[in-house]
Formats: C-alpha cells, sequence, structure tokens
C-alpha cells in the first residue's frame, strides 16, 4: 500500500513529545511489512536545509483567497530498510515555519496565525503528491495540525488521482483542538455552507479535530481504552458525542516503541548496555545517573524518576502545586532519590527550582535531553507517572523495557500496558492508583519504597517480566494496515 503520513512531528526532525516518536516509529514498522510510506513535515526552522535535498522549483499551494509560495526538501528517514526506505518530504515557508518553536514559543504558546499555518500545510500535502506524481492510497493524518487533510479530502480533493484514496485520522491527544476565531475560516478555501456543527463549528468558534473528527474515513486512537474513555463525558473533552456517533469507525490501537531507540540491549547514552540475562548495566546507569543529577552514588537507595511535559495532563499539580503537592512530602518522609527531567508551565518549573533548593534528595533539570532521558529510564528504579489522562504514554513502556517499575494513575494507556503489582503473589510489572490527588500519589510511592526495601525479590521479578513484554511496533502496525483495508 502506498501511505502518507502527514504529521506536524516526526522524530528525528522535530518533537515536543510522543506524536514524533510514534509518527516515525509506525512508519519504519510499516514500511519493514513492505509497504511503501513517505512523511510529510513541515520544514521548522531548527530543521537543517544543508542536510537535505531540493526538490527542484517552488511549490504553488492554493488556499483561501489566494497562492502561497513554498519550496519542498526531502531525505530518507534513518533506521528506514535499505531497500523499502521511508522518503521525509519538508514544506518549507518562510513566514510560517522560519521561527522558533513548533506550535508556540514560551510567550506565545499558540501562535496567533496556527490556523493558517497548518490549513497551509494541509493543503500543501495535496500539492506535493502532485508535484512528485505519487498518489497515496491512504492519508494518514495526526492530531489537530493535520486534521484538515481528511477534511480537504472529503471536501473537493477527492477526485482524479485521489479518487480512490482514503483517510485516516489518529487521536493523540483530545486535550488539544486547534479551536479559533472563525475568521480564519476563509484561509481554509471552503465556502461558508461547509461550515456547520457536525463539523467546523463549535459554539461559533473553528474546531479543526472537530471537522477531522466528521471527515475521515476512520479513526482511532493510540490505546483501547483511552478509545472508550473518550466516548464518556468525563473524558470526551466534549468531543465524546462525536466519537460515540463516529463509533463504529472509531479504535483504539496501542503504541509500540522502537526498539532500535529504546532498548537497553544498544542504548548508546548508557554507559552499559543490559539485558535480562545481564542486569549490571543497570547498576551502572544508576551510579551515572546519581552523578549527573549530583546525588550521593548510594546502591541501595530507590531512585525515582520522571520524564515528562510540565502540563496539567500529567498530573504535575497534585505532585508539585505549591503548597498542596505531594513532592514535598515524599522526599521529606521516604528514604530515596527522585529525579526529574521536563519543561513546560512555568509556575511548575519556578516549583522544581524551589523544591530542588529546599530538598536535598530532589533534584530537578527544567530542559530537555535525549541524552538524559535515557538514562533515567535506564538507572531508576521507579518511574512516576500520575496522569491526570494518557492516550498511551510512552515513557511507561520505555520503563518497562528497562526493567524500572512504573508508578502510574490507573487510565488510558497506562491502564492497558502496566500490571498493579500483587503482594500476595508477587505478580504485577508496576505499581497503580486510581485518584488525581497528593496522598494517592504519595501512599502509592510509599508502598513502591517500601517495597523496594522489604520485598526485593518481588521487585527484582517484576523488572525481569517487565522488561520481556512485547510492545513491538510490528504488532501494532498489522492492526493499522487492518484498518487501513477495512475501509471500502
Ligand atoms: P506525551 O507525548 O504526552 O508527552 P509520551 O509518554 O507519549 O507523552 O511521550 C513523551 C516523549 O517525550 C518520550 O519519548 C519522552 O522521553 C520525551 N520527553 C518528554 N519530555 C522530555 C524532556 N524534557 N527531555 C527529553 N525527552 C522528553
Ligand atoms: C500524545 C499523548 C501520549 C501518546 C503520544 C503518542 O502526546 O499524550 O499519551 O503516547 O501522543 O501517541
Amino acid at each position: 500500500m502506498k501511505i502518507l503520513m502527514t504529521a506536524s512531528e516526526a522524530v528525528p526532525y522535530a518533537k515536543t513529545g510522543g506524536l514524533a516518536d510514534m509518527v516515525s516509529a509506525l512508519s519504519l514498522a510499516l514500511a519493514k511489512l513492505g509497504h511503501e510510506v513517505r512523511i510529510v513535515v513541515p520544514r521548522y526552522y531548527g530543521v537543517d536545509r544543508g542536510k537535505l535535498t531540493q526538490l527542484a522549483g517552488a511549490m504553488g499551494v492554493h488556499v483561501g483567497g489566494g497562492e502561497e509560495w513554498c519550496a519542498v526538501y526531502t531525505t530518507d528517514l534513518p533506521g528506514s530498510p535499505t531497500k523499502n526506505p521511508v522518503t521525509v518530504y519538508f514544506i518549507d515557508h518562510e513566514q510560517f515555519f522560519g521561527r522558533d518553536g513548533i506550535y508556540g514559543t514560551p510567550s506565545e504558546p499558540d501562535f496567533l496565525d496556527n490556523p493558517r499555518r497548518f490549513a497551509f500545510f494541509c493543503r500543501a500535502c495535496f500539492q506535493l503528491c502532485r508535484k512528485i506524481a505519487w498518489f497515496p492510497e491512504v492519508l494518514h493524518a495526526h492530531d489537530w495540525p493535520t486534521a484538515l487533510v481528511p477534511v480537504f479530502l472529503k471536501f473537493g480533493e477527492r477526485q482524479a488521482e485521489f479518487a480512490n484514496t482514503v483517510s485516516v485520522l489518529t487521536i493523540h491527544n483530545l486535550g488539544y483542538q486547534g479551536i479559533y476565531g472563525k475568521d480564519n475560516f476563509g484561509y481554509t478555501g471552503l465556502g461558508w455552507n461547509d461550515f456547520y456543527a457536525a463539523g467546523f463549528e463549535d459554539w461559533n468558534m473553528m474546531n479543526l479535530l472537530k471537522a477531522g473528527l466528521y471527515s475521515a474515513d476512520k479513526l482511532n486512537t493510540v490505546s483501547p481504552n483511552y478509545a472508550e474513555e473518550t466516548k464518556t463525558h468525563a473524558q470526551g473533552f466534549r468531543l465524546d458525542g462525536v466519537l460515540r456517533y463516529r463509533s463504529a469507525d472509531y479504535s483504539g490501537i496501542l503504541n509500540g516503541i522502537d526498539a532500535a531507540l529504546w532498548s537497553p540491549k544498544t542504548d548508546p547514552y548508557i554507559p552499559q548496555t543490559f539485558s535480562v540475562q545481564d542486569m549490571s548495566g543497570k547498576a551502572l546507569a544508576k551510579e551515572a545517573l546519581q552523578k549527573e543529577f549530583g546525588l550521593p552514588g548510594n546502591p541501595n537507595v530507590p531512585v525515582l524518576g520522571m520524564v515528562t511535559r510540565l502540563a496539567g495532563q500529567k498530573g504535575v499539580g497534585a505532585l508539585f502545586g505549591p503548597a498542596y503537592g505531594s513532592a514535598w512530602s515524599i522526599c521529606r518522609d521516604m528514604d530515596l532519590q527522585f529525579v526529574l527531567i521536563g519543561t513546560g508551565e512555568a509556575w511548575c518549573e519556578n516549583e522544581l527550582h524551589s523544591l530542588s533548593g529546599r530538598l536535598s534528595n530532589f533534584k530537578a533539570k527544567v530542559g530537555y535531553s535525549e541524552n538524559l532521558s535515557h538514562l533515567i529510564e535506564a538507572g531508576a528504579d521507579f518511574f512516576l507517572m500520575p496522569s491526570q489522562y494518557e492516550p498511551c504514554g510512552l515513557n511507561q513502556m520505555y520503563s518497562l523495557g528497562y526493567g524500572t517499575l512504573p508508578i502510574v494513575r490507573n487510565t488510558g494507556g497506562l491502564a492497558d500496558t502496566v500490571s498493579n503489582y500483587e503482594e500476595k503473589t508477587g505478580n504485577g510489572t508496576g505499581f497503580m492508583f486510581n485518584d488525581l490527588t497528593p496522598s494517592a500519589i504519595y501512599n502509592t510511592v510509599g508502598w513502591a519504597v517500601n517495597a523496594y526495601y522489604n520485598r526485593r525479590d518481588h521487585i527484582e521479578a517484576m523488572r525481569l517480566r517487565g522488561m520481556k513484554q512485547d510492545f513491538s511496533w510490528e504488532k501494532s502496525a498489522k492492526k493499522y494496515v487492518a484498518m487501513y483495508e477495512s475501509i471500502q
């Protein structure tokens, strides 16, 4: 099958979260199954044009009220099978993408012109196919930034070479929908008779994700449990009605993890690789982690790690909320070390600095580091993810693979991938709690730390059990193929 992935992020070019990992890893897995997969992403400022090949000629893209001109660059995705590489195309438009930030900057988290930036990009995806004379059977869109791809296919583009093309929209995060003033609607190039409640219209605003959910041939999200949760009023972010309406075409497919990037057997970021047969590298990773964060190099104290966006979704309120968060009492009361790397909301970054100053066993780095994220996954004993909601979550799967026991809230993909510790039998792969409250987090971390000191046999057995889990992309990629094939 010919598949075009249209996305706002893809590793190694642009990443704010797991979406970027998923787009590239799924593409590679599909290519390994023999499909012809190409990816199209914007050429953000951070992507070095010097390393790419430019396609000849400028490309004109029709948008409402005129034409935008852009350049197209290309390269092969690293890790591609040699005989069937995944080609990546970059849409280069200086005014829209020649700036710092993917969706925004710390001072302007959501660029004012985002509806136009991404409407242009979605139109450009079709023009790209015409330019390279390559027409996919499947157009696969991800989240609100490319939700207009299925919309444009349905409203106007499904003709000529696209006559038999079908569309899929994957929801990675229902919390971000791309809701903008309807004065931006004209730029999409659609007419006002296409602006109605079972589509774009959302309380007199324009909702890009909602339009995509009504337009795509099939919808899915990134875990079976989250697919169910999103159909409820509590977790549907006001779109549960749409998802119930479309439930016959809506499913959950668990993300995999890219073992070429995330495996303790080959990881270049850790001092020594390790596996279930020989765990000595894990002890070295713990030592390196403690050193990196300036903590005493004690092998006997449990290390709790986190790698996260500092956003409400990740439960940082209950953990770090000034005056009520549980991190302070966890570090004060328990014999453990707590390390974190993250970026995000300013209040939370400030609180992390403040806690680091007041607690000797709490060390946080504010920033983004691939290197440290691998070291934390490998070197920590426990990995904390108290998410408010979690469509899939990749970090807990990475943790399991590195013998680091996840402590997670029982929600979304976390519930699909972690099984709760049973004291009686020693079964399970992690520690779970239901309520997003400071005391539930406190008690569950305490439970894990207690097991670390008093049930070491259980802890070691759980580590190995987690490492043996199969989260390969191959399994999930086959489910995507089945979904593509199911569309008439
Ligand atoms: P989400 O996409 O909601 O942020 P996921 O668990 O699916 O959550 O994916 C998060 C991805 O982003 C992981 O690959 C994780 O390692 C990475 N990540 C998040 N924050 C940082 C950071 N500060 N430094 C390095 N990697 C990070
Ligand atoms: C989103 C979700 C996360 C998921 C990722 C990749 O960012 O928040 O749970 O793992 O997308 O699908």
